[in-house]
């Protein structure tokens, strides 16, 4: 259908122009006169658009009592607006009906509705002014990420969705089979007889594209890839997802500190697109949802992130005088507590933490000459904690398979990830960031579940 999108009617189309518009009624409002005021959405932008609906339309009546949630389209003139707050709006010439909305039954009236109960009706929430504008930022943040690795010759690669490595060796991984559960077949052994799934061996939903990214990158120099993963982490928290959505570069030759400067221009960049592309939509944020977000970026983009190591974190926080649910010491991983005291109690700022000890961190990073540390890096954000993890990778081949036996996994199951060591090693390095709490931080949404359109979550594949 030739349309023209509410955005467009609003920000660019000059008065006088004749169009036609199609949306969701939003609210109908009767005035004395004898006409009526429709609030149309299309979903384009976060503005509706104002509707005048003559009292001589042929179908007036209905117009004038059309519920909440009703589609229409609107062929009409665009007029310079009397009303406040709004430049044009659009006197119909003709309003055709295409959907009523069940006014008892549609969820989304117009009045406040909590966020766990938008949840409930996910595959209509995206009809309010929070989630459209949600879905708005979600879209515009993966086209940045898109921009900034085509603008820097990066390669787009697609790694594979069911795999049979663990990447990050934690073991949370969905099973992917199309064995009978009621009738499993058993070897002689009485173990579970893979030979006879489907790829003959067992296969898992991938936690991560890294391995094959490292094995591109190692032919194509700098590649990125950006899909779903999946973790079957039994973790209730805000920032946790079962599915979530990563983007993970990978360049040959670089090194650790190549990595982290590659990390904080990047996110500049999403962050600075967004300030720029998405005005209207940042202000709803920060006015309704967390009056910090628009300032937060600004002055991310403005300044230099902190970077520091492992054994400095540490060091700060044990001395800091906080009581902690989880005391920090070193040796154990950095919880969500201290990742948030660093960036909003002690830096104020993103911060880069380097250097983590070997024992807590997945077998591919490389060991450094202390033996006891390897290459890592997490970038943490006030409010969200982690958003980005990497390191640079283990090249020797010696190293490797010692890590790995260590880990508790054979180096034969991974044979074609320790031949990139054999032939041509080189340095080299990347990370993923978790589109979600992206979505997160540049929206302030407290909860993951409402940065993306269907969540999976224990206990919750619904829609
Ligand atoms: O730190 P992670 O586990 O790193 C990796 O998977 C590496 N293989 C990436 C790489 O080096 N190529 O995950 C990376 C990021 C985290 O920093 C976080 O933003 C996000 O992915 N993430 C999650 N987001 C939502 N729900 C979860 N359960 C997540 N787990 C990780
Ligand atoms: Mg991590």
């Amino acid at each position: 259908m030739n349309r023209t999108t509410v955005q467009d009617a609003v920000t660019k189309c000059p008065p006088g122009e004749e169009l036609t518009l199609a949306g969701w009624v939003r609210t109908v409002r009767a005035s004395k006169g004898g006409f009526s005021f429709l609030a149309l959405n299309d979903g384009s932008c976060l503005a509706n658009i104002q509707i005048v609906a003559d009292g001589k339309l042929s179908n007036y009546d209905a117009i004038a009592k059309l519920p909440t949630g009703s589609s229409v389209v609107v062929r009409g003139q665009l007029v310079a607006s009397q009303g406040k707050g709004q430049r044009v709006e659009v006197q119909a010439g003709q309003i055709d009906i295409v959907g009523l909305a069940d006014a008892e039954k549609f969820p989304i009236q117009q009045k406040h509705h909590s966020m766990e109960f938008l949840r409930t009706v996910a595959h209509l929430r995206g009809r309010t002014n929070t989630f459209g504008a949600v879905w708005r930022i979600r879209s515009a943040v993966s086209w940045a990420i898109h921009e900034f690795f085509q603008k820097n010759g990066f390669v787009y690669t697609h790694t594979p969705i069911i795999t049979a490595s663990d990447c990050e060796g934690a073991g949370e991984l969905f099973r992917v089979s199309t064995l009978d559960l009621l009738n499993l077949p058993r070897d002689e052994k009485g173990g579970l007889d893979f030979d006879k799934d489907f790829f003959a061996r067992a296969t898992y939903l991938t936690v991560s594209g890294q391995l094959e990214a490292e094995t591109l990158a190692c032919a194509l120099g700098k590649v990125y890839t950006f899909g779903p993963t999946f973790r079957a982490e039994n973790s209730n928290t805000p920032r946790h997802l079962a599915e979530f959505w990563m983007v993970e570069p990978e360049v040959a030759f670089n090194d650790l500190r190549d990595n982290a400067d590659l990390a904080e221009a990047f996110l500049k960049h999403i962050f600075r697109h967004v300030l720029e592309h998405c005005r209207a939509d940042m202000e709803f944020f920060n006015e309704r949802i967390d009056n910090t977000v628009i300032a937060t970026l600004e002055g991310i983009v403005a300044s230099d992130f902190e970077r520091l190591t492992y054994t400095q974190a540490m060091e700060i926080l044990t001395k800091a005088d906080k009581t902690w649910e989880f005391p920090p010491a070193w040796g154990r991983d950095l919880q969500t507590e201290h990742e948030r005291f660093l960036t909003e109690q002690t830096f104020k700022k993103p911060v880069i933490v380097t250097d983590y000890p070997s024992t807590i961190k997945p077998f591919y990073m490389r060991l450094s000459d202390d033996g006891k540390t390897v290459a890592a890096m997490d970038v943490l954000v006030p409010k969200i904690g982690e958003i980005i993890g990497g390191s640079q990778r283990e090249e020797r081949l010696d190293v490797l398979e010692r890590r790995m036996r260590q880990s508790n996994l054979d180096p034969a199951n991974y044979w074609w990830y320790v031949d990139l060591r054999r032939y041509g090693s080189v340095p080299h390095a990347g990370f993923g960031l978790g589109l979600e709490r992206t979505v997160q931080f540049v929206t302030g949404m407290a909860n993951i579940r409402d940065v993306i359109p269907f969540p999976r979550t224990p206990r919750l594949a619904e829609f």
